[in-house]
Parts: structure tokens; sequence; C-alpha cells
């Protein structure tokens, strides 16, 4: 592997073992993608595929939910619930129609001026649609990054979160991920942090970064990271 092996380790992992045939894959659309991220957000995979499939057969672009009644999206959404996401996704809808010409931004920091997108849904979005190189940090990676680099502290405080955006970004510069690869490597780290680097009992022997990571070298997987306190 090269300078860095988490990046090359985990597409040769992803390549075997990652999620190939998620819907929002095929075709991998802007709309698509921020839908999918959306959605995700507080919904686990396997819950998520059918309403995907249901919102984007009902409205399959953007202007189309943009010129959707806000029922007519709620009643799409019904079941997923937390319905601040739907409301947030049309109005971000609606904002991007009037202020950028009916589509997604390619941009961080216009992305983050929508509605219900954070700054990892943001690079999610753009990683995965348009292949631009931007770090992740979801509650999935923190816990993937805290384990490895054996980051101290409760991943919800400023200054811990801080050191994991300082790993996360220097992992996607690596010249071992090949640009080509960005939208892999983004479902890459989410693909092992549902699948094996799990909160509760890791699967660390199958794990392709297990020689590397600092938390399973001195036996603390179970302890990292660090709980909220209180
Ligand atoms: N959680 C948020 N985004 C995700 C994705 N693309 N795949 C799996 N889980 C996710």
């Amino acid at each position: 592997t090269g300078e860095d092996g988490f990046a090359s380790r985990l597409l040769a992992w992803f390549d075997d073992h990652g999620r190939h045939d998620l819907p929002w894959q095929h075709p991998r659309t802007p709309y698509r993608v921020w839908l999918s991220e959306i959605m995700l957000q507080q919904t686990q995979v396997t819950t998520v595929i059918g309403y995907f499939q249901r919102f984007v057969d009902a409205l399959p672009d953007l202007p189309a939910l943009a010129a959707a009644p806000q029922e007519r999206v709620l009643a799409l959404w019904s079941g997923l619930g937390y319905y601040a996401r739907a409301r947030n996704l049309h109005a971000a809808a609606r904002a991007c129609v009037e202020q950028h010409g009916g589509a997604l931004p390619r941009d961080l920091d216009a992305l983050v001026a929508l509605p219900g997108i954070g700054r990892s849904t943001a690079a999610a979005i753009l990683s995965q649609a348009w292949g631009d190189r931007h770090a992740i940090l979801d509650g999935n990676v923190k816990r993937v990054l805290a384990r490895y680099h054996g980051v101290e502290g409760w991943p919800g405080a400023p200054k811990v979160e801080k050191r994991l955006w300082t790993h996360a970004e220097a992992h996607v510069a690596s010249p071992s991920l090949p640009g080509g690869r960005l939208p892999d490597y983004t479902q890459a780290q989410m693909d092992l942090g549902a699948t094996l680097c799990t909160r509760a009992n890791p699967t660390c022997l199958l794990c392709p970064l297990h020689g590397d990571c600092v938390a399973h070298r001195e036996g603390r997987s179970g302890e990292l990271p660090t709980p909220r306190p209180g």
C-alpha cells in the first residue's frame, strides 16, 4: 500500500465486501444521492431502500420535488419519521429552484446553506455525486477514526470532533486515493462503520484496517470512542 494505508486498504475491502447495488448508486445523480443521504441520516439502509424507490418514482427530479405540494412530500415520507427532514428537503428544493437554476449547487458552502444539510452530508453529496474530494464525518466515521487513531474523548465535544475532522481530511487528501474513487471511498467508510466497526462487538479480525488500528492493537476497541460524559 501507499503512504496512507487507510484509503487503499479500505478501497480494496470495498471492492470485495462493500455495497455496490444500492438504488441511489444506479444512476448516481446529485438529486438521488442527496435524497438518500437525508433519508439515511436517521434511518437504516434496509428501511430506506423501499422508501427511496417510492419517492423517486413519484418525484424523479429536483424540479418535480420543488413543484409538489408539501402534503405530497410528507405523504411520501410517511413511515420514515423525523418529518423535519422532509420539510427541509422540500424547502431546499425550492431554494435550489430560486437560487441555483433548479439544481443542487456543486459547492460545499452553498450546500451547507440549504436547510437540512450539514457539513458531512454536503461532503457526502459532493463526493458521491461528482467525485469531488471532500472528507465526511458522520457518526459511523467518527467511531472508525476514533478507534483507528486512538482518539480519546467524546466525539461530540468540539475539540475531539476537530481532531477527527483533521484525520478525515488527511486521509481523503492521500495520493493513494485515486480521484475516480471518491464515491466508493465515501461509501466504504459508511459500510465499514455499519458492518464491521460497529459500536458493540466490532469484528476487528475481518477489518481491513486492523493492522494499523490503535484501538485494536491496544485491546481498547470496546472503550473507544469514549462515551458521552455524565
Ligand atoms: N448513512 C449515511 N449515508 C450513508 C450511505 N451512503 N450508506 C450507508 N449509510 C449511510
